[in-house]
């Protein structure tokens, strides 16, 4: 897709949805991104505007989306509201000229996703859809070392949370389309193929495994849960290559590999901070990988457990303020990829690299597969693509 050229050093974004992923991500990446100045904040709430304009000194915010389309001096919205908004809200911004990066999700049909592969079309200007996790240290590194040995042929992934304990912020069944949507778009690149058919065999709402075929030939199962605590790392990939070989991705922390006497055995990553929290995590995991992710997980979870038993002594529960108040959620704490998706998107914009997706084709591919696992779910057949 061709990209509006911005002939300056940093492209003039605005924030609309200035809710959970804005503040834990968006609003500190791109206050700082070297080649992004956040010039407006939008949200049909308007406190929650006031609150991010403040917290990050930007020069403008509003409730009316027509002022960011308005506003010639932004290039690039980035649209964090949710799937219910966020299709009319990219093509609005496209009708308007400007370049958008949309949170995943892009929408819950196929048809809505399609809205914005059509309008892109129409309007010429780059889409880029929240699917971070391409930008991840870990996965990058993971493709480099994939390429030579023919790519994957077999892959376990395991993505889990524990929707439990903190309440379903969605209805119980569509964790698939949520969350697995992230897994399905990597799984997608990582294989460098399409997905040709799915099995879905499910355990009890958001418990669950799919089966995928890539038309590679290369397979994978997906394990999707809900249903585990804290303590347990969130993500884990493994992967057995074409040529004798195995790599393991630990929760974006720590890649091992297995057969690769070319190759270190261990790569380690720092984790993911934020200018408001502490960084000794960061280096922690650098250092020590994924057993220090680990511990760091145990640590929040036997502390929370112990408060809500009315068991925390009062030097624990200083430690659980400490640890609550100064280091990022959990599920934030390593890197994904959401700074450097966003700083790819405004190098793309400014002419200095290529535009390398995932864009809304990747978001109606990942919502097919999602449906595609859906329908086998309830027929208990696989569902070809
Ligand atoms: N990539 C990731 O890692 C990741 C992580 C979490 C959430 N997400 C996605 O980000 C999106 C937002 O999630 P969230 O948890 O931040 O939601 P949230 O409900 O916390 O925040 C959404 C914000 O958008 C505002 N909003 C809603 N409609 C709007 C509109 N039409 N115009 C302007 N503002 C509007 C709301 O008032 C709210 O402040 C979702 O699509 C979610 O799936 C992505």
């Amino acid at each position: 897709m061709k990209s509006k050229k911005v002939a300056k050093d940093r492209v003039g974004a605005a924030l609309v949805g200035c809710g959970g992923i804005a503040k834990s991500q968006h609003l500190p990446n791109l206050a700082r991104a070297p080649n992004l100045q956040l010039l407006a904040v939008c949200d049909v709430d308007e406190r929650a505007a006031r609150a991010a304009q403040a917290a990050y000194a930007v020069p403008r915010m509003t409730t009316r989306f027509e002022e960011i389309l308005a506003d010639p001096e932004i290039d690039l919205v980035v649209v964090a509201t949710k799937e219910d908004a966020q299709v009319e809200l990219t093509c609005r911004a496209l009708e308007a000229g400007k370049h958008v990066y949309v949170e995943k999700p892009l929408a819950t049909t196929p048809e809505d996703c399609r809205k914005v592969v059509q309008a892109q079309g129409r309007h010429h200007r780059l889409v880029q859809v929240g699917f971070n996790r391409r930008f991840a240290p870990a996965c990058r590194e993971a493709r480099r070392i994939l390429a030579p040995r023919g790519g994957p042929t077999n892959i376990h992934f395991r993505i889990s949370d524990e929707y439990w304990s903190w309440g379903r912020a969605y209805p119980p069944g569509v964790r698939v389309i949520q969350e697995a949507c992230h897994v399905f778009d990597l799984l997608r690149w990582l294989a460098d193929s399409e997905v040709a058919s799915v099995y879905c065999a499910s355990a009890r709402p958001d418990d669950e495994i799919y089966a995928l075929k890539f038309t590679s030939g290369c397979v994978a199962t997906v394990m999707c849960t809900g249903e585990v605590t804290l303590d347990l790392p969130k993500e884990r990939i493994e992967l057995v290559t074409r040529r004798p070989g195995a790599l393991i991705i630990e929760e974006y922390v720590e890649l091992r590999t297995y057969g690769c006497p070319d190759e270190p055995p261990v790569f380690r990553f720092p984790g993911h901070t934020h200018p408001d929290s502490e960084a000794t995590h960061k280096y922690l995991f650098e250092q020590l990988g994924a057993e220090a992710l680990a511990a760091f997980r145990k640590a929040r979870w036997q502390l929370r457990n112990q408060e809500e038993a009315g068991e925390l002594n009062p030097h624990d529960a200083e430690l659980r303020r400490f640890l609550e108040q100064r280091f990022p959620h959990t599920n934030y704490l390593v890197d994904k990829g959401w700074r450097a998706a966003l700083g790819h998107l405004a190098d793309c914009i400014l002419g200095r690299a290529a535009f390398e997706g995932p864009g809304p084709r990747d978001a109606l591919a990942a919502n097919l597969l999602a449906h595609a696992a859906m329908r086998s779910r309830e027929t208990g057949e696989v569902v070809r693509l």
